[in-house]
Parts: C-alpha cells; sequence; structure tokens
C-alpha cells in the first residue's frame, strides 16, 4: 500500500473544501476517523455498516475517504456511491477507467430508472439492486488492483421515499451472507480480491436491520459522531462573522452537528429562540405519540410520569431504560440514537450522551430537562437557555 497510511490520508483530506448550507468552508477534523476506519479496512473482508445523527458529517467524511484512498491507494480501489438526491454521485478509479465508469454509472443508472417506477415492489427493488451489486462485483474482478472498498451511501433514505424501505433488509442480508460465504454462497464474485462493502445508513429501521444481521460475514456497525468542541467552534466562529454569538451556547445546544449550524444559519437566521420553538415542538410530538399508547388523559401526563421516576436527571440512559417511555418513538423521530456499537469517533464527555443512548441533538436533553424543571410542556426558549447559560 504505496502512500496509503494514516498520516497521508489525514493530509489529503484535512483543509478541502465542503459546500455547509450556502456557505463554502474547510472540512474540519476527522484524524480520529481516518484512523478507526483504515484500520477497520485492512482488519478483515467484511460488511461495515456507518451510521450516527443526521448531518454529523458522515456522507462527507465517506466521500474524502475514499477519494483520498483512490488518489493514495496504490492497490486498493475505492468506489463511493451516493443515491441521495436526484443526482446519483459516483466516485472511483477503474483500471480501464473509461468502460469501468460507464458500467458502474450505467449499472446504477438503471437501478435508479427501475427504481423510479410508481408501482414497484420491494421483490423487483431489491433484485434491482442485487443485480447491481453481483455487477459491481464483476466489475471489480477485473480490476488490476488486489484490495477495492466500495461504500453503499444513502440507499437505505433513498428507498423509504420510495416506500420501499423494507428492501434494505434483503440487501444487508445479500451481502452479509455474500461475505460470509456459506452454503448459500460459496463463490466470491469479486473473485480472489480482498473485499469491504461499507453501508452507510441513516435510517432508523435500518440500522436495527443492521443490528440483526450482526456478526454474519464479519457484519459490524460503526457509530460516527458530530464534531468535536475545537472545530466545531472554529466553524462557528467562521460562520458568524462579526455577528455576536454565545459560541459556549452553540456547543452546548447543536453538539458539534455542522448541518445543525447551518440550518440555524440559513432556515434560522441565527434565531435560537426560533430553533428552540421547532425543537420544543418536536419533542410534544414524541410524547404526544406516548400519550397514546400510555393511555393517559394529556402530554403532561406523560411528563409527569417521566418526571416521577427520574425526576430532573434526563440522561439519555435514564429517559429509556428507567421511565415507562418506549425507545422506539424517541429513536424513530431522531430524538434518540442508539449507541452501543463501537464508534469510529471520540464521543464527547456530555450529559446528553450515556452509555446506551445519546440526544441526537444535545437541543432535545435541554428542552426535557427544562420540561422537568417546570413540571409542564408549555416552557418558553428562555427556560431552555437560561440553565445552559448557568
Ligand atoms: N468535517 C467537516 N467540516 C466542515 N463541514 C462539514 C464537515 N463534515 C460535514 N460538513 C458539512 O456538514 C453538512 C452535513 O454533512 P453530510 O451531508 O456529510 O452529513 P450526513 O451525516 O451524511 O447527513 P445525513 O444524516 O443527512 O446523511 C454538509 O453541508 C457538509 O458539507
Ligand atoms: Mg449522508
Amino acid at each position: 500500500m504505496v502512500g496509503l497510511d494514516v498520516s497521508s490520508l489525514i493530509r489529503w483530506i484535512s483543509g478541502r473544501e465542503v459546500l455547509l448550507g450556502g456557505f463554502r468552508t474547510r472540512f474540519r477534523d476527522r484524524e480520529f476517523e481516518v484512523e478507526a476506519l483504515l484500520g477497520d479496512l485492512f482488519r478483515f473482508e467484511h460488511v461495515g455498516v456507518v451510521y450516527g445523527p443526521l448531518g454529523a458529517g458522515k456522507s462527507t467524511f465517506l466521500r474524502l475517504f475514499i477519494s483520498g484512498v483512490e488518489e493514495l491507494g496504490g492497490d486498493v480501489a475505492g468506489v463511493y456511491i451516493n443515491y441521495d438526491g436526484a443526482v446519483v454521485d459516483i466516485l472511483y478509479r477503474g483500471v480501464n477507467a473509461a468502460n469501468a465508469r460507464d458500467a458502474v454509472v450505467n449499472s446504477v443508472l438503471n437501478v435508479v430508472v427501475s427504481l423510479s417506477g410508481a408501482s414497484i415492489g420491494v421483490s423487483a427493488a431489491l433484485s434491482a439492486i442485487t443485480t447491481l451489486v453481483r455487477r459491481l462485483f464483476e466489475l471489480v474482478r477485473g480490476w488490476g488492483v488486489d484490495r477495492v472498498v466500495i461504500v453503499h451511501d444513502d440507499l437505505d433514505r433513498w428507498l423509504t421515499s420510495r416506500g420501499l424501505g423494507n428492501a434494505v433488509i434483503g440487501l444487508v442480508g445479500l451481502l452479509s451472507n455474500l461475505y460470509e460465504g456459506g452454503p448459500a454462497s460459496v463463490e466470491r464474485p469479486w473473485g480472489n480480491k480482498y473485499s469491504v462493502t461499507y453501508l452507510a445508513l441513516s435510517d432508523y429501521t435500518a440500522v436495527e436491520v443492521a443490528n440483526r444481521y450482526r456478526g454474519k460475514g464479519g457484519l459490524h456497525s460503526m457509530l460516527m459522531w458530530n464534531l468535536p468542541k475545537g472545530p466545531f467552534t472554529e466553524l462557528i466562529l467562521e460562520l458568524v462573522g462579526r455577528r455576536d454569538v454565545d459560541v459556549e451556547l452553540l456547543w452546548q445546544l447543536l453538539g458539534g452537528n455542522p448541518r445543525a449550524l447551518s440550518q440555524l444559519a440559513t432556515a434560522y437566521g441565527w434565531s435560537v429562540d426560533a430553533w428552540l420553538r421547532d425543537a420544543i415542538n418536536e419533542v410534544i410530538k414524541v410524547l404526544n405519540e406516548e400519550k397514546e399508547r400510555l393511555g393517559l388523559g394529556s402530554v403532561d401526563e406523560v411528563l409527569n410520569t417521566v418526571i416521577r421516576r427520574i425526576g430532573q436527571d434526563t440522561g439519555p440512559d435514564n429517559l429509556v431504560l428507567n421511565t415507562p417511555l418506549h425507545a422506539e418513538p424517541l429513536l424513530r423521530n431522531n430524538i434518540l440514537i442508539g449507541i452501543s456499537s463501537t464508534a469510529i469517533s471520540q464521543l464527547p464527555n456530555e450529559p446528553w450522551i450515556g452509555r446506551h443512548y445519546a440526544y441526537q441533538s444535545p437541543t432535545y436533553y435541554w428542552i426535557i430537562k427544562a420540561m422537568a424543571v417546570k413540571g409542564t410542556i408549555s416552557i418558553e426558549p428562555k427556560d431552555v437557555i437560561n440553565p445552559v447559560r448557568d
């Protein structure tokens, strides 16, 4: 592996230009992730699932990681396919570059086209994706490299948006089966190369699916977290320009999430109050769901059953493990995220992160805490902000 070591890859990736909402900025940090993922890549052949908070920077990181592997890899080829949005983004270097590129693009586009039809079912979707995966591996066989890493990014969200979320179950099963090399598939469609496939999943059910196949074909999940405090602070200072903002407050509310920062800037014009009002409504929506399930009379009653059990100690594990609330609605609505898998990021030592669960956004942690302190869901942004500032 000429040149493909942790420090060269970090050097290659660091400072690349990225788009954050309407802003152009530099890619920050992620040294720890480069080292972790490179280590994972060369441990053994397997399917890996990368997941983490919405907008944490998974796609940006994986795309740059693969670009770097491509550039520095020598005998390693990388393929990155992003299914998000109308444009399918494919990045890789084949040996016979032009042909290989066309072949991959065509295979992907076939899947895109076949899945655009209104009435396609899960089995047809799965068969289209299976064809794509097999086609990719056939191509890979012909490449003059020893190792190949393939990233499928956002396939689950793309399928889910077409009502085909269940196809992901089959896909993960198929891939783990191929890597397992069990009776169902003694062949290695990628020939005698060393191959690793990563799936970046954001959808909650997809993560559940990954848990279901854990171990098969070496399948394991890897948690990627938001940016650490230092690089995130730099990013805030760059974006705010000369506006007066409370950097510590933004860290406490956004927890290093770059997408959240750009939304605060663009969609909310830096109004933390407006941001909090929307987030408060998100929390109430989930508690309202729980009201129905628990058969209680009001959302405040739901809150009170929570307070009776855990008081104001509203850490994520406590919220799920020690109250009548179910994890499922909190996870499905992206209030919480399960974090029991291996992390490829260093998690900050903050109260919104537990051992089993974390708040997807610390904003929700502070909101639920403020509700617990006031004993009601009727809270104002200042009820959230003041304790954070203290
Ligand atoms: N390390 C970074 N430094 C600066 N900006 C970043 C960094 N990582 C991501 N961003 C920016 O943050 C935004 C969100 O990133 P990205 O889309 O990669 O997140 P994601 O985790 O893939 O989101 P989703 O959960 O929606 O798939 C993008 O605008 C991206 O350019
Ligand atoms: Mg993404």
